[in-house]
């Protein structure tokens, strides 16, 4: 029996770093990825705005034939992956229980940071995922909104990213966590220069990597070919996401299609 692409969606280009670790794992994968790039960012819009965009997106994957939603994006995986269970029958997966899971699993003190979107950060996705986990666990949470454009700038290893990671991961020097979860898909970009100021001994969470890890353990079985058949679409005109895979993802996009959500 075939099965239908996984429908991976985001608020933009950040998705790519979650699909560039699905692929690095699984390089037979088949998938339709959109990127919101008409709408982005998420990370500041209310919970309700992003479920509505969330709704449309999922609808129109299903309608493209996706066979199951993986939400690449944080913030949405925050405000709208219990709704989207809800109103959609097929599989539904967000980031936040995968990489709530990887840290727990990680963390030797039970001290945890998470970082995020303004939204992610507010909505305390991460906080209650790993307190279902592990209850006894001590969380400290920061938003890094300027960490999305300097991503998206290439700014890795710049100055000025070394003096506003500084600035907000400061506080985490007073903390005993030996853990962080990069709870925003385009932290891993500056992954580098957050494990710099933060010191060799804590681990950082790619929510790739565990997403990859809460797929492989699903019994679910995958969309995968000798020849994958891959889509890029994109609500925004323009070569953005062209531009940016090539940071994201490490491969260059033939072609991305652009759509748009009535
Ligand atoms: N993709 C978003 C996230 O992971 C970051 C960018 C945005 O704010 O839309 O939360």
């Amino acid at each position: 029996m075939t099965i239908g692409p996984i429908g991976i969606f985001d608020s933009g280009v950040g998705g790519l770093t979650v699909v560039s670790e699905l692929v690095r794992h699984c390089p037979e994968l088949e998938f339709i990825y959109l990127g919101d790039t008409a709408r982005v960012p998420y990370g500041t819009k209310s919970p309700e705005v992003v479920q509505a965009y969330s709704r449309k997106i999922t609808r129109l994957l299903v309608e493209e034939g996706a066979s199951s939603i993986l939400i690449a994006c944080n913030t949405a995986s925050a405000h709208a992956l219990e709704h989207l269970k809800k109103e959609f029958s097929l599989p539904i997966e967000g980031v936040i229980v995968p990489g709530a899971r990887r840290a727990a699993e990680l963390s030797l003190t039970g001290h945890i940071g998470v970082i995020g979107t303004q939204g992610t950060i507010l909505s305390q996705s991460y906080v209650h995922a790993i307190k279902a986990l592990q209850p006894q666990a001590q969380i400290y949470a920061q938003p890094c909104p300027l960490f999305v454009p300097l991503a998206e700038e290439g700014w890795q290893g710049h100055e000025a990213t070394r003096l506003i990671v500084e600035s907000y991961l400061a506080p985490f020097k007073d903390t005993k966590i030996d853990t962080l979860v990069m709870g925003c898909t385009h932290y891993p970009i500056l992954a580098d220069d957050i494990q710099t100021f933060l010191g060799p001994d804590i681990r950082l969470v790619h929510s790739g990597e565990a997403m990859w890890q809460t797929l492989k353990e699903s019994e679910r079985a995958l969309p995968c070919t000798p020849a994958p058949k891959r889509r890029y679409l994109a609500t925004d005109t323009g070569s953005r996401v062209r531009q940016l895979a090539e940071r994201f993802m490490g491969i260059s996009i033939e072609e991305v299609e652009h759509i748009d959500l009535v």
